[in-house]
Parts: C-alpha cells; structure tokens; sequence
C-alpha cells in the first residue's frame, strides 16, 4: 500500500562501537548503504541517506508506505542485524547492542530497541528539514530544545512576528513508565507542559503539530532501552525530525536552543549529567569520559520524496563557543567524580550496575 505523502523514517540503533563505544567503523557504513541502496532498487525506498551520531547507526529514509510500516521496519532490522554480522566479524565493541528483542509479530520495530521517528507530510514548495541525532544520552533530550522551538519567544522570533506561527502549537507528550500521552496547546498551556516535560525521564515531547493547518511540525523517538530490557544497554541516543521555515521555526530558530549547551542524561556508563555538544558529523565521536554528549544535525530540502542534501549544519563555527562552553562546563562537572550530582541520583541508577555492586555489600550493614 502506497500514501499521497512522502514519509521520513529515521530509525537508529547501537550494533557495535570502534573503539569502544567512541565512534563507528567505516564497514558499518557501507553495509547499511548497500542494504539501503538495494531497498531503493526495488521501489521500496525513494531515497535514503546512511550516517552516525557517535557509535550509533542511523537511517534516514524516504518513501510512500506511511509510518509504521512493517516493510519499512523490517528494512531497518533486517540492515541492523547485517551490520551486526560485519560488526562481529572486527569483534566491534558490543556488537548487537540495541538489538533487544525480535520485532513484534506484526513486525514493528516499536519496543524492540531501536529508536523511531516517523513522520507522513505533504511536501510543501521548498520543503525543509533537519534532522537532530544524538549519542550518549537519553531519549527525552530533545525536550529542552523543541520547547524552546515551539514556544519559547526568546528563541523563536516567528512566535511574535510570523503570522502561521503566531496561533502557536500542540505538543503531544508521552508518560513513558505510566504509557499514557497528554496533548498540550501552547501558548495557553506552557505552565502546564513545563510541569511534565521538565522530568523528560518520563515526560517526553513525542510530536508537535501545527495548530494551523493541523500539520505535523516534530517528531521524536521516545523509546527508552533501560525500560525496555529492564537493565542497562546503552543509552537510548534519542533521534528528531523537525520541519522548517515558513509556518514552522526557521532553520537558524530550530538549531538556536543548541547554542547553549543544556545538561543531560548519559556521559560515562550512561550514569552522569553532561552538556550535551553540538558537532559536525565527523566530529561526533565522545572519547573524553566517552562524552561530553554530542548533537548532530543534518539539514535536507525534500523533492518528491528525494533527499537532497544533507548539509551539516552544526558543522559552523557559530557553534564553536558553545562547543567552548561545554567543554568548560565538562570540566567542572567531572571534579565532582563519583559524587551527585554529576553522577545521577540513585532512582536514576536503577539500570546501571551500580545495584549489582550494593548487592554484594548488604551482608556488611547493621543495624543503628
Ligand atoms: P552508548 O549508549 O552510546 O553505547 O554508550 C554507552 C556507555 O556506557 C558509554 O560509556
Ligand atoms: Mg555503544
Ligand atoms: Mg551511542
């Protein structure tokens, strides 16, 4: 089955670090790109691009068979687990990472470990889109920016002065430990969005739609791994698509939020609060203290469903003081070492191995 609208999928996930869990293998790369290129020839895909953020592989895909499509899903499993293979075959660190489970029965990707953003849109004139990948942090990462996107009139000057803009948004959020979603309307109901999406642990912005024209503006993944398998594998390194111009926040509106490093989960063992970096493709590779966390953005224009681009559009030394800024800001959160609240607080470590070593002490206690 075939839409009218062009789809963006953007599906990524962890097969296997080089070295370590710093950057990707070259090999990882082409594999994806001639899984991906083979899908192109049969008239699955319409386009596609192949990059990484960090250790983790993403896929950029166009097509026509609507978001979560089963084809299209089991592409993105079937490239993950050939890119599992090759990640083997140079024995990468944690090859298969994200891989948790088989996809459902259905054959959706949801809830096997793998993150999804997918959106369906009718291609305006001059379509634009960015779109933002992370590593070593948390889904729940693009709530600060897509805020200040969206709602924030000091970052968003097209709130106040562009007439598609200026009715404002809606923002879906998704209550991941409860599986419950709330739709927020800005600007009537900001106090009340901040209350939730500021613990975006649980409270996570998962689409923003347009209240003109009721289209949709973002989408993001929102899977959490650590909920997922119930132990630590990784970060869930979050993915966004976000569309640009006109009735939507203009590029520059869109990657704005980044030119302040904002905190957030992930850094070493997924386990501390880091300023999350913004970086050109090839300078995402987290080494020092596997972090700070890094943001990537790449920019296309859509032509019938073509990708063309990307650009890289961190890659501007307009970004070089907050770079600068997160470097200092890394600085002094790593003096705390093993304190909070660098490390995260204890219900955050709930995942990591840190119960494993309580575990072994709990004969030593006694009694006050
Ligand atoms: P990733 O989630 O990017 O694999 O990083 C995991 C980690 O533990 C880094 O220290
Ligand atoms: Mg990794
Ligand atoms: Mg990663």
């Amino acid at each position: 089955m075939t839409t009218e609208g062009t789809t963006l999928s953007v599906i990524k996930a962890d097969v296997g670090g080089f070295v370590g869990h710093s950057s990707m293998h070259e090999a990882l790369l082409e594999e994806a790109k001639e899984c991906l290129g083979d899908a192109e020839q049969r008239g699955l895909l319409i386009d596609f691009h192949v990059t990484r953020c960090g250790d983790d592989l993403e896929l950029i895909m166009s097509h026509r068979r609507g978001v979560a499509n089963t084809e299209i899903h089991g592409l993105a499993w079937s490239t993950f687990e050939e890119c599992t293979a090759v990640a083997e075959g140079l024995n990468l660190y944690s090859s298969g990472q994200d891989l948790i489970r088989a996809p459902s029965p259905g054959g959706l990707i949801r809830g096997a470990g793998p993150g999804v953003a997918e959106m369906e849109l009718v291609e305006r004139k001059g379509e634009t889109v960015i779109v933002l990948m992370a590593d070593k942090t948390s889904a729940g990462a693009w709530n600060l920016p897509l805020y200040k996107m969206f709602a924030d009139p000091f970052n968003t000057a097209g709130l106040v002065i562009a007439p598609g803009m200026h009715e404002g948004f809606w923002f879906e959020v998704h209550d991941v430990k409860e599986h419950k979603k709330i739709v927020f309307e800005t600007p009537e109901d900001i106090y009340d969005l901040l209350l939730f999406i500021g613990a975006p642990g649980r409270y996570l912005i998962k689409a923003v739609y347009c209240k003109v024209g009721k289209e949709i503006a973002a989408v993001s993944s929102t899977e959490r791994l650590s909920l997922i398998a119930g132990r630590n594998v990784g970060k869930d390194d979050p993915v966004c698509i976000v569309r640009c111009q006109e009735q939507f926040p203009a590029v520059g509106e869109v990657l704005e939020p980044f030119s302040w490093p904002y905190l957030v989960q992930g850094f070493m063992r997924g386990s501390h609060w880091g300023p999350l970096m913004p970086v050109a493709v090839r300078e995402s590779n987290p080494t020092r203290f596997d972090g700070p966390p890094r943001a990537v953005a790449l920019g296309f224009q859509l032509s019938n469903g073509r990708l063309i681009g990307p650009r890289d559009m961190f890659d501007d030394p307009s970004f070089d003081e907050a770079r600068h800024m997160c470097n200092t800001v890394a600085d002094y959160l790593r003096r705390h070492g093993p304190f909070e609240p660098h490390r995260l607080p204890l219900g955050e470590m709930e995942y990591t191995t840190l119960p494993l070593v309580m575990e072994g002490l709990k004969g030593r206690w006694e009694d006050l």
